[in-house]
């Protein structure tokens, strides 16, 4: 049987990329470029495994019509809901994820945006840079403590228990969590968190508001207007899990409203574009979804993607099939 053909849409670590030359029949992505939905298509319909990423649309249209070569889509990255799964399972292609590898990373860039909205962090850095510090008064960018408050968490998977993890024991606060399934609360108190019935309970009581569930129809707008005027006054939100989890019209009234104090965000909902309105707040903390932005999970999830294709093409279950 000839080499399966390989089509990774985007520039990967480049120790993966060698490992996927030396197994298969590899086309890689050596200018970076997104591929538009005519080049996706063609790639379904001319490689027998295809290797995309968050930045790749693939709805239901692009796998209609014509027989499709490919049998698997390895995703680099944990959320997949950029891809129609109810689309690819009809035409029996089969998805795999990479779980596991950036809840660490994941959870610190959520600490990170935590901080930085509560103690200012953007405003300064950003004062510094235009030279428009004047020196130190007591009265300049004064944030908000961290310690002692209270954190929400909506979601309490791998991601939402290291971060309420981080926020516990490593910055004494009280974590609360909202989860669709029940949680043992030994488990929960195993990370310092406990567990509320609804996303009201959550929003009710805590200071920062972050969000750790999936993106896709299930949780789309989760954060609506009516969830933004149930946060605790002068509370903030933070997002690394996916941009449509939050309402960012709604977002925005809030913010410029003061309904809420502040945002930290990493996703947002139409990739990579921002509402003009977002980027002129001083009161938000932005960053180019960096989530898993690091050498060793990059590298990681690469490996996974690896391991799923080698698995499916040696007939194999693949480890971390999703549909
Ligand atoms: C993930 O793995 O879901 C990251 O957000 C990149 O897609």
């Amino acid at each position: 049987m000839s080499n399966p053909r390989i089509l990774v849409t985007r520039r990967w670590p480049s120790v993966v990329e060698a490992v996927l030359s030396e197994r298969f029949d590899t086309t890689l992505n050596r200018d970076d470029e997104a591929l538009d939905a005519g080049q996706l298509r063609e790639a379904l319909l001319t490689h027998d495994a295809v290797l995309p990423t968050v930045s790749d649309r693939l709805p239901a249209a692009l796998f209609e019509g014509e027989v499709i070569r490919a049998k698997i889509l390895g995703n680099f990255g944990v959320g997949f809901n950029h891809i129609d799964i109810k689309a690819a399972k009809e035409k029996g292609v089969v998805v795999t994820n990479t779980p596991g590898v950036l809840t660490d990373c994941t959870a610190d860039i959520a600490m990170l945006l935590l901080l930085s909205v509560a103690r200012r962090g953007g405003e300064g850095e950003r004062e510094v840079r235009a030279g428009a510090w004047t020196g130190w008064r007591p009265t300049h960018l004064v944030g908000t403590k961290v310690t002692g408050k209270t954190v929400g968490i909506i979601g309490f998977g791998r991601i939402g228990r290291a971060f309420a993890q981080r926020c516990h024991f490593g910055f004494g606060m009280d974590v609360v969590f909202y989860n669709r399934s029940a949680i043992d609360p030994m488990e929960a108190a195993r990370y310092g968190a406990v567990q509320l019935q609804t996303v009201e309970d959550v929003l009710e009581i805590a200071d920062f508001v972050s969000l750790h569930c999936p993106g896709g129809a299930e949780n789309r707008h989760l954060m609506n207007a009516d969830r933004f005027a149930a946060m605790k006054p002068g509370a903030f939100l933070i997002n690394t899990a996916r941009g449509d989890v939050v309402d960012e019209t709604a977002l925005i009234s809030a913010l410029e409203q003061g309904t809420i104090r502040g945002a930290g965000l990493d996703v947002y909902e139409a990739e990579p574009h921002l509402p003009e309105r977002l980027r002129a707040m001083d009161n938000v903390v932005l960053l180019p979804h960096l989530g898993s932005a690091t050498e060793e999970t990059r590298t990681a999830m690469g490996m996974k993607v690896v391991d799923n294709v080698t698995a499916f093409f040696a007939g194999q279950e693949p480890p971390d099939r999703v549909a």
